[in-house]
Order: C-alpha cells, then sequence, then structure tokens
C-alpha cells in the first residue's frame, strides 16, 4: 500500500514531538498498535457464549458477525475487509477484562464489539480508557457512564422507562415490586425507577435482587403474593428471566390482574422460556421482531438467512447489527493510514442511518444513540405486539437520574 505524502508528513511529527519530550520508544510502539494495517481493519468480538448470559450474547455475536460479512460481502470499507477476532468471555467479568486486553494488546483491534451485562462493560472499561481504545456496547443500560472509549447504542433509562411508567401506573395502578438481578445496572434502573413513581404518586411494595444466574424463584413469589402489587418490574437479566416466568406461571399468577413489566425481556428470552410463559407480560424496547420497515424485513431475513430460520431477533442484536454499520460510515470518513481508534471515535460523532427501528443518530456531547421507545405485550406465539409506538426519536440523556450533572463533549459537568 502506498504510503501518501500527508501521511508520511503526519508521522514524522508525531515521531518528532515524541522524541522532543522524551518519551521512551516503548510507548510509541504501543501508540501504534491499534492502527488498520494491511490492508485489513481488525476488530474485537467480545460476547459470552457460554455462561448465564450466554443465552442473550450468543445472538449478539451473530448479530455482529452478519453485518460485518454484509458489509466484506460488499467489497469492505474503503476496499478493506473487516476482520473479526471472536472471544468467548464465558459471562465472567474478569474474563471480559482478560480477552479485552488480548484484543487491544496483542491482536492491535481498532475496536471492539461486546458485552451485555453492565458488570463486563465496567470490567472492560479501564482497558479501553487506558489504551484510548473503541468499546461498542450494544446493550440497554444504566446510563451515569461518560467515558470517551464507549460508542452506546442500546437504551438508557429515559429511552425505556419516560413513556412506560405512566403508561404502567395509569393501566393497572400504583403499587410496584421491583426484582432485579444484583448488579449496577437493575440498581441504577430502579433508582430511575423509583424517582418516576414518587412523581406519579405510585408505591414500592418491595425491592429485592437475586444473584446472576439465580433460578429459585419461590420465595420471591411468596412475597409477591404477600404484598399484592399492581405491576412487578423486573430486571432480572440471563437464564433468571425464564426461570422466573416459568415459576410465575407455575404459581398460577395472572398477568391480566399483576403483569411483569420489563426491560430485560426479549424475543430471544421469551424463544427460551416459551410463548406461554411470556404471553400478557410487557416490555419495553425501542425494537421489537415485529417492527415493520423494509431495514427490518431485510435484517430479520438475512439473520434468519446466515443463523436459521427459527432464530429471532430482538432489541439488543438490532443494535450490535447496526452499530457494525456506524463504525463503516465512520472508517470510511478516514485515509487508511488514519484508522486509528480516537480517529474513529470522533468519525462516529453525529453520524445517522435508517436502522431496521427506524432513522437513528450518534449523539456527539455523549456517544450515546437516539432512538425509538416502544411499548409491547408478549404474545404466546413467541412475538410481541406492539401497543405503543414512539411518533419521534429520543434523546440519550445517560444522566437523567442525575439532575445538574450531563456528559458533554468536554466531559461530566457538574458532578
Ligand atoms: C445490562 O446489564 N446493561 C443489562
Amino acid at each position: 500500500m502506498a504510503i501518501k505524502r500527508r501521511d508520511f508528513i503526519k508521522a514524522g511529527a508525531v515521531l518528532g514531538a515524541a522524541t522532543a519530550i522524551g518519551m521512551p520508544s516503548l510507548w510509541l510502539k504501543n501508540a501504534d498498535l491499534a492502527r488498520a494495517q494491511g490492508g485489513e481493519i481488525k476488530v474485537g468480538v467480545l460476547f459470552s457464549l457460554t455462561g448465564t448470559t450466554g443465552i442473550i450474547e450468543e445472538s449478539l455475536n451473530k448479530a455482529t458477525i452478519l453485518a460485518i460479512e454484509e458489509i466484506n460481502s460488499a467489497g469492505g470499507i474503503n476496499g478493506m475487509q473487516i476482520v473479526p477476532v471472536i472471544e468467548d468471555p464465558a459471562s465472567d467479568p474478569a474474563t471480559f477484562a482478560e480477552k479485552a486486553r488480548k484484543l487491544v494488546l496483542s491482536d492491535k483491534c481498532v475496536s471492539v464489539f461486546g458485552s451485555y451485562t453492565s458488570a463486563s462493560r465496567k470490567a472492560v472499561l479501564p482497558v479501553f480508557e487506558k489504551r484510548n481504545n473503541l468499546y461498542w456496547y450494544p446493550t440497554l443500560y444504566e446510563g451515569r457512564e461518560c467515558s470517551k472509549n464507549v460508542i452506546y447504542t442500546g437504551a438508557v433509562p429515559n429511552q425505556q422507562q419516560d413513556e412506560f411508567i405512566p403508561w404502567l401506573v395509569e393501566r393497572f395502578g400504583k403499587k410496584f415490586y421491583l426484582i432485579g438481578s444484583n448488579y449496577i445496572y437493575p440498581q441504577e434502573e430502579n433508582n430511575y425507577c423509583k424517582k418516576l413513581l414518587e412523581k406519579l404518586g405510585a408505591e414500592v411494595v418491595n425491592e429485592e435482587y437475586v444473584p446472576l444466574g439465580h433460578s429459585e424463584f419461590s420465595s420471591v413469589i411468596n412475597k409477591i403474593q404477600n404484598t399484592q402489587p399492581n405491576v412487578i418490574f423486573s430486571t432480572v437479566v440471563g437464564d433468571s428471566v425464564v426461570a422466573l416466568h416459568r415459576q410465575y406461571r407455575a404459581a398460577g399468577l395472572d398477568p391480566e390482574k399483576m403483569p411483569m413489566a420489563s426491560l430485560t425481556t426479549s424475543e430471544n428470552e421469551v424463544a427460551a422460556m416459551g410463548g406461554d410463559a411470556a404471553a400478557g407480560h410487557f416490555t419495553s424496547a425501542p425494537y421489537f421482531m415485529v417492527h415493520q420497515s423494509p431495514e427490518n424485513e431485510k435484517f430479520v431475513a438475512a439473520y434468519q438467512k446466515r443463523w436459521g430460520d427459527d432464530k429471532v431477533t430482538h432489541f439488543v442484536s438490532e443494535p450490535s447489527y447496526f452499530q457494525v454499520y456506524m463504525f463503516k460510515q465512520a472508517v470510511e470518513k478516514l485515509a487508511a493510514s488514519d484508522i486509528t481508534p480516537p480517529n474513529i471515535r470522533d468519525a462516529v460523532k453525529d453520524v445517522e442511518l435508517i436502522a431496521p427501528q427506524g432513522r437513528v443518530r450518534l449523539e456527539r456531547e455523549n456517544l450515546h444513540t437516539w432512538l425509538w421507545p416502544k411499548i409491547a405485550v408478549a404474545q404466546s406465539n413467541g412475538q410481541f405486539e406492539v401497543l405503543k409506538d414512539s411518533t419521534e426519536w429520543q434523546k440519550p440523556e445517560p444522566y437523567a437520574a442525575y439532575p445538574g450533572q450531563e456528559c458533554l463533549e468536554e466531559g461530566l459537568v457538574g458532578a
């Protein structure tokens, strides 16, 4: 590959500056690690294929690979192929960190697509911040993060709850039971939920957390029966979603009287538990598989052709897919020798595309995404029926639960 004169001069300028301030040669080698090389763009794919959140993360891996394959078969990015390096961090935050270090330092990936749980995102965050690399995170999460090294394409609490909580209160009543897995995401998401409930004059009858991977919900169900809430608000994740729904149904509880309202139950968990266990329960998310748009028809058909007719798409696999196209749009703007993580981060600001859910945009201030919230009810056929669709895309406000604090391009203000 010919080195352009402009790039040669730029490299010389960096070298000169580093020498002038006495940086060790090791620093120069490290600075040079994450850069597209040899006509290839290496990226990491870091989703669990095993362990408690393997149930959902293996579909995020599949959506990411599908997008990469589509881009490559259409000629790549400016003629360069994307080369994925796939790792299985086995639902374990420490393994996430170890694999992230490998992808950044040994494999020299210019970006990594990964994580379902916030626990795993928090575990890899120092790896990306220390090396000024870039992590693309497709999952709904609790907000309250303002990193220059993460691109967030899933929903934050204001995008899932602002419409959902008042809708639930109006429809079912004011007594809420909060049940979540025991880690940062459910705790912070419930923090936001409680603020909304308070404004609406609603009440939390119990707030309870179970360990990740928990599968025995009889004591939770006893407490639900004793407290008789109007709504069970669930931020339980992974295999536990399946266990909770099945045991709820086995206990004879009725979704018409006491539904579960979830931010983490997608078509994927519904497929695992069976449509009958899910039917009648509600989810709020920016994407459902039944969404009607030409882009979604294409996505679902391509996903099923690649991975099997029985496979479902859902509100985390959809951002896993479209964020690779955001990556493409950003990298397309760069000369081959400029494809580094900080340049990709700068080039993705304000990128817009028509995703399966509708037009989405990467907000330049906080590196989160404008999305289209929806409210839907699960059906026994395994799909959701959308009951409320947004008329406008919604701005991501990762600090909505913390008035006065805001994530801006210059960093977190008001903290
Ligand atoms: C999550 O942990 N962000 C679902």
